[in-house]
């Protein structure tokens, strides 16, 4: 594994209570960083603090979607210490269906969470690395918000949609020692795959040229180097991790 120089830093990782979000918070806490988790599910995350025995991981029970409740936990935080990393990692994919067979509630609800939960965090948290001129921030997006997936309609417009607000907000900080950049991993077997019908993860494994699912921890890399000091130059950009199914 490699190390990088995160020491000294405060990272908030939404959606960190397992998955790719709680093993970027087990990375960064090697690595030096305090790691704030942030999710909904208050059960998972005490069961990952309690797991991971670590006096830097501390965690919030946050809904990603709720303004206030971001801004609250976001403004408490500051009081005490500098958000210098912010990984907008909370997500649902939400079921598999065609567009116009799609529940208007549900489709509503997964733009709320992927785009406006990002959204929400960003204009939150920047602010602070406005003032501490520095920041890193990563927006997991997805393979999906590039390429669209049938079935899916509404997580590859969300996703697409993160894509687009960290294009517009990484310009809007190109000045200052703040990275804004996207990520659009492939599938990788976390628990989000159940939210999806057998034959669509059959489906969007067929595309990827690897021929296998990426490994969370593959993922985990390419979040340390962008959240990292090291990463001083690129900024609006989106890093594919897709297994080569994204060809741009
Ligand atoms: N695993 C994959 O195949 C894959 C592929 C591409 C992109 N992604 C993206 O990666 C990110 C992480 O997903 P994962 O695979 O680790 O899934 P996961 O389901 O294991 O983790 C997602 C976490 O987000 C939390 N969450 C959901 N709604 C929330 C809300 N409103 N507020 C706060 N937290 C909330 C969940 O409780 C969960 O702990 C997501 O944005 C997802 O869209 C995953």
């Amino acid at each position: 594994m490699h190390q990088f120089d995160l020491k000294n830093k405060t990272a908030i990782i939404t959606g960190g209570a397992q998955g790719f979000g709680l093993d970027i918070a087990k990375r960064f806490l090697k690595s030096g960083t305090k790691a704030i988790i942030w999710d909904i599910d208050e059960e998972e995350l005490k069961k990952a603090v309690k797991a991971v025995n670590d006096p830097n991981l501390s965690y919030n029970v946050v809904d990603v979607s709720d303004f206030k409740n971001v801004k609250d936990t976001v403004d408490e935080i500051a009081k005490s210490s500098n958000i210098d990393i912010l990984i907008n990692n909370a997500g649902i994919t939400g079921s598999t269906s065609s567009l116009w067979d799609y529940d208007v509630v549900e489709w509503n609800k997964i733009i709320e969470i992927n785009l406006m939960g990002t959204f929400n965090c960003c204009k939150c948290v920047v602010p602070y690395m406005i003032k501490n001129d520095y920041g890193r921030i990563v927006n997991v997006a997805s393979v999906a918000g590039k390429d669209g997936n049938a079935n899916a309609s509404a997580y590859s417009s969300a996703k697409a949609g993160v894509i687009g607000l960290t294009k517009s907000l990484g310009k809007e900080l190109a000045d200052k020692n703040i990275a804004v950049n996207a990520v659009t991993p492939a599938g990788a077997k976390t628990r989000i795959l159940d939210q999806m019908s057998k034959e669509h993860v059959a489906r969007m494994l067929s595309k990827v040229p690897r021929g296998r699912f990426l490994e969370i921890e593959e993922f985990t890399s390419l979040i340390c180097w962008l959240a990292s000091e090291e990463n001083s130059f690129s900024t609006a950009a989106v890093f594919d991790i897709s297994g080569g199914r994204s060809t741009y």
